[in-house]
């Protein structure tokens, strides 16, 4: 049965003395308040006064409102949904892992330095980069590290460069973090097959002219830092020129930054350090198939090259050979390693979301590496079914092949004046999460939708079957889209004064 009555917040719940617990009667003289009055709470609206029932029907009605990976496929483009084995999570449960505290001194907690020191390995063959840092906390936080990478790069060569370049297609994080950074950015165009264009791009509408990579090599030369950029990009499309915009970049003295949130298209295939990234992010809540959002934290690790390893967060886990007697198997013990002069200093307290570092090595040691490539294999070819199957009914901006996802857009259905954001919405009708939409922001109503290599062919069918349904809904119902989502408890939201003006903490009405 589903649940549709509106559900109150647990603190309009609340009425004053209902409890929901039952200590046993004080059998000591009560305890003066010692608490300092600067350590106590003022102004709050006090803790929710409800029953055991109350809570427990509260949050067992949201959790049935809720969907996540757990309920089905979770098609949200750039975001890589996949399923989270739990197999890592027993692991991270693990009484050595969990419950040892990050200050234990070195010579106590082996075992875990360990783990992250092979975790490093594994990225680093991963990507073809041989130095890693796992502290940043999410993608946009490894992005961060890696531009201050390059950044303290420029500065240690005396170099105060001033521009990141970064492609139209860019994610808003690479511009935020440039920005961050201290980086002016400066857009790349795309060009008509999606890829990053070297030459010089016109609007066929306003006739404007945008510089291609090649002029903006040509003009700013030394001036820029790096290039930020996604591969595949995100639209799905392998940016196949990748190298030789690494060496233009290079020959001006410029890194290249790749952000590695598409890896799940590239790993036991293709190493970014081998077409000539410097420094990328990994996004272990993606592609490792650690939790992702709600269910986080998340990872995100940097892998860089030697040249930028100086630089990295400190401390760094270290692994040094034990001597040994002649014959004997080697030994090692792991250290941290907080002698970094040079480095940008701590991005992250300790070293990251551990037990997301546990779930992540996990995932590679239960894949092996011909499991991670198989996998990668799988996420396209999922990617490329739901392509094929709905090519026709909803419009493809790009032809160019696509690797882990595919970017349609409304085109074909706002002829009939219904949008993505209906589409969207009706999916809710149907049980479907729906995929990522609007983004990118060079295709015009986007539906960027993201498989993963974790969904049978059987759910890609239903998933297909309920798109092609829209779509005749589309041109036979099209009010019943506008009026989409109908069967959720609740209906559509004033979704931008909801991000523009958050209301993220409770004050009681008076
Ligand atoms: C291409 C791309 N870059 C960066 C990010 C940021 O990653 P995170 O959400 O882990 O900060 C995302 C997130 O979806 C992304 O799709």
């Amino acid at each position: 049965m589903a649940l549709r009555q509106r559900e109150t917040l647990i603190f309009e719940k609340s009425v004053a003395g209902k409890v929901g617990l039952d200590l046993p009667r004080l059998d000591v003289p009560a305890a003066a308040d010692t608490r300092p009055a600067h350590l106590k709470r003022s102004g709050f609206d006090a803790l929710p006064e409800v029953s055991e029932v109350d809570v427990i029907r509260h949050f067992t009605r949201l959790s049935k409102w809720n969907y996540g990976v757990d309920d089905g496929l979770y098609p949200l483009g750039s975001c890589t949904m996949k399923h989270n084995p739990r197999l890592n999570e027993k692991t991270a449960a693990l009484p050595g892992f969990a419950d040892s505290h990050p200050m234990t001194p070195a010579e106590h907690v082996q075992g875990n330095l360990a783990l992250m020191h092979t975790l490093q390995t594994w990225l680093g063959e991963i990507t073809g980069l041989p130095a890693v840092t796992l502290h940043p906390s999410a993608g946009a936080s490894g992005e961060l590290t890696g531009v201050m990478l390059i950044r303290a790069y420029h500065l240690s060569k005396g170099a105060q460069r001033r521009i990141i370049l970064i492609p139209d297609s860019g994610h808003g994080t690479n511009p935020a973090t440039a920005a961050m950074a201290g980086y002016e950015v400066v857009e790349l165009p795309s060009q008509t097959d999606g890829t990053i264009s070297f030459e010089d791009v016109t609007d066929p509408t306003t006739g404007k002219v945008r510089k291609g990579l090649a002029a903006l090599i040509r003009e700013h030369g030394t001036e820029i830092a790096g290039a930020m950029i996604t591969n595949p990009n995100t639209l799905g499309i392998f940016e196949y020129r990748i190298k030789e915009i690494a060496d233009l970049l290079h020959g001006v003295g410029a890194l290249l930054y790749m952000d590695g949130a598409n890896m799940n298209a590239l790993i036991g295939v293709a190493r970014p350090g081998d077409f000539g990234v410097d420094v990328m992010h990994l996004n272990l809540h993606k592609t490792f198939s650690t939790p992702h959002g709600g269910g986080g934290p998340g990872s995100g690790p940097v892998a860089c090259t030697k040249a930028l390893e100086p630089f990295l967060p400190r401390p760094v886990v270290v692994r040094e050979e034990a001597k040994r007697g002649e014959g004997e198997v080697p030994a090692y013990t792991y250290r941290l390693d907080w002698d970094r002069p040079q480095s940008i200093g701590k991005v992250h307290t300790f070293f990251g979301n551990f037990a997301m570092l546990v779930r992540a090595l996990t995932y590679c040691l239960s894949h092996g590496g011909d499991g991670l490539k198989t996998a990668t294999l799988r996420a396209i070819v999922n990617a490329n079914y739901i392509r094929k199957q709905l090519t026709g009914t909803f419009h493809l901006q790009y032809e160019t092949p696509t690797l882990h996802e595919v970017v349609f857009d409304d085109a074909f259905q706002a002829k009939n004046d219904v949008h993505t954001l209906d589409i969207a919405k009706r999916l809710l009708d149907y049980g479907f999460h729906p995929p990522t939409i609007y983004f990118p922001l060079i295709v015009h109503g986007a539906i960027m939708i993201e498989p993963t290599e974790s969904e049978p062919k059987e759910e890609l069918d239903v998933f297909i079957d309920t798109m092609k349904q829209i779509a005749r809904e589309a041109a036979e119902t099209p009010d019943l889209l506008h009026q989409a989502p109908t069967l959720t408890p609740l209906r559509r939201l004033d979704e931008t004064t909801a991000a523009r003006k958050p209301v993220l903490r409770w004050t009681k009405q008076a």
